[in-house]
């Protein structure tokens, strides 16, 4: 879909069908729609009127204009009560109009910028949330299926604004949520991919060629620099598998600095088995996608990359299989982390810390200020928290609150949870340093204190995305499979920190 801004007239343009708001509690046409509604002897008055439009959010009515307009149809778009909106209902309600005209097999769509100057939504970020929401909105991974859609495909959007002068603002608008919805997309489509497409091998591929894209400096380590290193615990994983480990690492440098300023590490598991202590088959499929938090920080980095901001970005993706060949890891083994700590195995499923350990004492040789790392790591978060919200834990409260904050912007919700000192004591070992289980109760919570033994004094928040990284449903913006959280999260927190 290419979407364009230009100036002209809603009413007067030519489209397979125009797409208008309308406000729960709004009695007559108003504004644009007004001049949409006289055009259509008042069509849109008497809908209201007998009580069709009612202007509820995600609400659409679909009238066809019989040549009385330049447009076919007209799409109203019902946005809820207008003190309540946000740039999220906008993405969500411009998703859900986009998806009903490609299943009309609609080509061209025009649009105004809805939501601008309502309830502190900027005309910029109007324009990002509707770029964002139609991009995304129409997402659809289709690579492995021969047969051709039974939707057809929009070519076109335009945002449409009667004041010229406003072009430039709607021109950045634009930009900014196409950079951050195509690294969405991105993310997402790197999750969906099978596992036997994405192998650790192929993930490093996919950075060479964002490297090669983008500009960013790239190094990926082999399994002989691992153990250069004493990754033992990233070894430790990648030893069941046949598939090569990569440990991949990706530069942007904008800051005037050689410093790092933010480090962005996810978790790259590109399949999760279990290892010996295997998974129940049932959904086992699911966990193509364990790669989620590697996939999210290699597409932030790429958008941060088109966005420019003045500050030094490192991501840093450890990637391996999590499998039981016959020199799998097994429950009872000992391995020695980069950072010299002991860790003792209680069950190979506990894989994604293990990794994310090296990782961690990786970035930390760097001195990096801020380290975030992202992981769909414990299923205890997806029963704690459910599908709607990932969970934050830190060391550090004005990081958490900031990256919250960058969530919201993004409609990725975090909730915070909490990381008292007594939550460690399940992590203790009577024979390592530390264990990779914490036990039957609060895994998400132990599983994250696991993870700032290795974080040590270093501003850290680690993101939970068990929960979050796929769905069943198509709603508002998301599409069944992968939703790419919380990769916009990761770019509204860099520019903030910029
Ligand atoms: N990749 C899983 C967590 C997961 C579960 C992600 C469901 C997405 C959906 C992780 O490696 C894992 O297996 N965690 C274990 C930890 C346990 C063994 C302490 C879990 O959550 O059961
Ligand atoms: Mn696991
Ligand atoms: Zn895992």
């Amino acid at each position: 879909m290419e979407i364009k801004v230009v100036a002209g007239d809603i009413a007067k343009t030519k489209a397979d069908a125009i797409i208008v708001p309308f406000f729960e509690g709004m009695e007559r046409p108003e504004g644009d729609i007004a001049a949409i509604d006289k055009a259509l002897d008042g069509a849109i008055s008497q809908l209201i009127s007998q009580g069709e439009i009612k202007g509820k959010l995600n609400e659409i009515t679909f009238i066809h204009s019989l040549s009385k307009l330049p447009a076919a149809r007209v799409v109203i778009a019902g946005l809820g009560k207008r003190q309540e909106l946000s740039q999220d209902k906008v993405r969500g309600a411009i998703a859900e109009a986009c998806r009903l005209l490609r299943q009309k097999r609609v080509n061209s769509i025009a649009t105004i910028a809805q939501g601008a100057g309502i309830a502190g939504i900027t005309l910029e970020g109007a324009v990002q949330a509707i770029t964002e929401g139609a991009l995304l909105g129409v997402y659809s991974f289709r690579r492995h299926i021969t047969k051709e859609a039974e939707y057809g495909e929009i070519k076109q959007l335009l945002i449409v604004s009667s004041d010229e002068s406003e072009l430039p603002t709607l021109e950045q608008g634009y930009h900014k949520g196409k950079v951050m919805a195509e690294a969405t997309n991105l993310a997402r489509d790197m999750v969906n991919e099978p596992a036997n497409h994405m192998t650790p091998s192929h993930m490093a591929e996919t950075a060479r060629r964002l490297a090669e894209t983008y500009g960013l400096e790239l190094n990926v380590l082999e399994r002989e620099q691992m153990q250069e290193l004493g990754m033992g615990a990233l070894l430790g994983v990648a030893q069941g598998s046949r598939q090569p480990p990569k440990f991949i690492v990706l530069h942007y440098r904008g800051g005037d600095s050689s410093e790092i300023d933010v480090a962005l590490v996810g978790k790259g598991i590109t399949f999760d088995s279990g290892g010996i202590s295997i998974k129940p088959s049932e959904k086992m499929d699911e966990m193509k996608g364990d790669m989620a938090g590697g996939a999210a920080v290699m597409a932030a980095i790429s958008a941060i990359a088109q966005l420019k901001p003045k500050i030094n970005v490192m991501a840093v993706i450890p990637a391996t299989e999590n499998l039981l060949g016959e020199n799998a890891l097994k429950p009872g083994d000992i391995l020695t982390a980069m950072s010299g700590k002991t860790i003792e195995i209680i069950s190979t499923d506990a894989e994604g810390r293990l990794i994310l350990a090296d990782a961690l004492g990786y970035v930390r040789k760097f001195g990096a200020k801020f380290v975030i790392d992202v992981a769909t790591l414990t299923g205890a978060c997806r029963v704690a928290l459910g599908e709607v919200c990932s969970g934050a834990f830190g060391n550090n409260q004005e990081l958490i609150d900031r990256i919250i904050t960058a969530g919201a912007e993004a409609g990725e919700l975090i909730w915070q949870m909490p990381m008292y000192d007594q939550y460690k004591e399940q992590n203790k070992s009577d024979v390592a340093d530390i264990k990779n289980t914490g036990g039957k109760y609060g895994g998400a919570i132990t599983a994250a204190q696991f993870l700032s033994e290795f974080a040590g004094d270093t501003p850290w928040v680690h993101l939970d995305i068990a929960g979050t990284s796929m769905t069943d449903k198509e709603k508002n913006y998301l599409v069944k499979g992968a939703t790419g959280v919380p990769v916009r999260t990761l770019v509204n927190l860099v520019l903030s920190l910029a």
